[in-house]
């Protein structure tokens, strides 16, 4: 596929596209061994090669990672204005420039996917794709058979109506009770709003999977890649294929 010019240097990470078409104009970008300083040029990825003052550039690797993110981070890049922890400071040790696909409040715990690989975010968190997540919510209260029947016909909330997947009791918990509950939308604080709604306040949320991806054994704080498995299973859970 061929892609403008100025386009491949900002993938690259070399710089913004603008400052790019500049680094052409100064003619400091040369592909396959000549000056370019058309800025309209179209370029192979697979095929050129693309240097900036004599120094080749490539897109960098892409990376699919879970991080099971603690409570008490805020799933944002950066610091944060308030001071709170990001996730940040848990992903420093990863070279490339990876973004959070979707969020977790700050005090919901469990797998977060990182990636720098734009189109797979897409689809992943485009509705068409239908992808379930997966949550542990320990919520106030006892909640009985007859409240589940209920939250599984769904309910209406101020931003319109929701329904799990499915939602079951693993165990009561005193006077508490631990669900799992899969919904397959992500709008804000949706579990926390759907159990309320039900007269049940979370009191802790994790969640545990985003369709084949399971947060398994992965301790609080900690990342991993993907595994080529888990990649093709999560590729094809929307459509693409993996090649690796
Ligand atoms: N639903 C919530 O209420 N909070 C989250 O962090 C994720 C889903």
């Amino acid at each position: 596929m061929l892609i403008r010019l100025n386009r491949y240097l900002s993938m690259c990470g070399v710089t913004s596209r603008r400052k790019a078409d500049r680094l052409i104009e100064e003619g400091r970008v040369r592909v396959n061994g000549e000056v370019v300083r058309d800025l309209g040029v179209k370029i192979d990825p697979e095929l050129d090669i693309v240097e900036v003052d004599g120094k080749e550039v490539k897109p960098p690797r892409k990376r699919y990672i879970i991080l099971n993110k603690p409570c008490c981070y805020l799933t944002q890049l950066g610091r944060s204005q308030s001071g709170k922890k990001t996730i940040e400071e848990l992903i420093k040790d990863i070279p490339e420039r990876v973004f959070p696909v979707g969020r977790l409040d700050y005090n919901t715990e469990g797998l977060l996917l990182l990636t720098n690989d734009g189109e797979l975010a897409n689809r992943i968190l485009h509705p068409r794709y239908k992808l379930p997540k997966v949550y542990l919510a320990l919520v106030k209260g006892r909640v009985t058979e007859e409240s589940l029947r209920k939250m599984r016909k769904g309910t209406e909330l101020e931003d319109g109506p929701a329904k799990p997947d499915s939602v079951r009791v693993v165990r009561y918990e005193g006077k508490n009770t631990l669900l799992e509950i899969t919904l397959h939308e992500g709008r804000k604080h949706i579990v926390k709003r759907f159990l309320a709604s039900f007269g049940h306040p979370v009191i802790k949320l994790k969640r545990i999977a985003i369709g084949p991806l399971k947060i398994g054994k992965l301790p609080p704080g900690k990342w991993r890649d993907l595994s080529p498995r888990e990649l093709r299973q999560l590729f094809s859970a929307v459509g693409l294929k993996y090649s690796d």
